[in-house]
């Protein structure tokens, strides 16, 4: 079952008119949120940057966060994985085409939840590959737009380089990934790209950062060169269906040893205790 302006329905019942703003403008916003062991992970932080991305696009939030929880909650109670994410999608409504905003026209609220997919251990022992790109994309990669045209192009030069992700880099300095937030590892300190209008801020990245503090992991969050990405002991990607996972290669050159490092280890350990410690000592339906 997927929910579509109000009702329950099967997906294959779902359907929008072409004239949707989403459809013509990609005039939206999103929000992707992993669900464990049936309950929504950090949710009261995806739905404050949910807010902030429809005020970045001046669109009323459709609900409250109670109303948003209690839906969550029953899309949830939907499927069987335990293990879930959450796609949550919004549009500025249907309406006649045109660039300006339409007047009285109610939003379009689409969400689908399908198993999570972690991936896998032996990947994580492992690494994956990256290359890097330069980023051409507009200036509010704060707001999590559905309009990911750049995103789609950015990433799909990792696919067709036998890569996972393509990291982004922009006058010289490293923004994030196509898909994921990124972190550089150097002289047993990690290092995080400040939240500005140029990079979105994630969910994980903050957990990240906040494991991090916690357990009094060295880091500093500062504008990262280039040549500190190419030159990183450890470079490390998130996401909220990635979780993290370590880049072993950088356009063909090996980062480090060319294997999962130090920082890589100790951080997933953390995350994934972190995970159950949360998940265990929550209400299913809250934040
Ligand atoms: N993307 N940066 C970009 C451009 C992203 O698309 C994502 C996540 C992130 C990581 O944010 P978070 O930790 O909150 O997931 C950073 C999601 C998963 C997607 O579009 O599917």
């Amino acid at each position: 079952m997927i929910y579509l302006n109000g009702n329950f329905l099967p997906i294959e019942q779902a359907y929008i008119p072409v004239l949707d703003r989403g459809f013509i403008f990609g005039d939206g916003v999103y929000e992707v949120i992993p669900v464990y062991s049936r309950r929504a992970f950090r949710l009261a932080h995806h739905l404050a940057r949910l807010q902030d991305s429809l005020d970045g696009i001046r669109l009323k939030n459709p609900y409250t966060n109670d109303e948003w929880c209690s839906l969550i909650t029953q899309l949830i109670d939907f499927h069987e994985s335990e293990d879930q994410y959450i796609y949550l999608h919004i549009t500025r409504g249907v309406a006649k085409r045109d660039h300006a905003f339409p007047i009285n026209v109610q939003p379009t609220v689409f969400m689908m939840s399908n198993p999570l997919l972690t991936p896998p251990k032996e990947l994580l022992q492992k690494g994956v590959l990256a290359i890097t790109a330069e980023d051409n994309r507009w200036g509010r990669c704060d707001i999590k737009a559905i309009s990911l045209l750049p995103n789609v192009l950015l990433r799909q030069l990792a696919i067709d380089a036998g890569a996972t992700e393509t990291i982004l880099l922009r006058n010289g300095f490293l923004t994030e990934g196509a898909a994921s937030n990124i972190f550089v590892v150097k002289d047993h300190t990690l290092y995080a790209p400040p939240k500005s209008h140029l990079m979105l801020p994630g969910i994980t990245y903050d957990v990240v950062l906040e494991l991090a503090q916690d357990h009094t992991l060295p880091y500093s969050v500062r504008p990262v060169t280039e040549q500190e990405l190419r030159t990183a002991d450890e470079i490390l990607l998130t996401s909220s269906t990635k979780e993290i996972m370590p880049i072993i290669s950088l356009d063909g050159k090996l980062i480090g040893q060319g294997s999962p490092g130090p920082f890589f280890f100790k951080l997933n350990e953390l995350y994934q205790r972190y995970k159950t410690l949360t998940m265990r000592n929550k209400p299913a339906s809250n934040s």
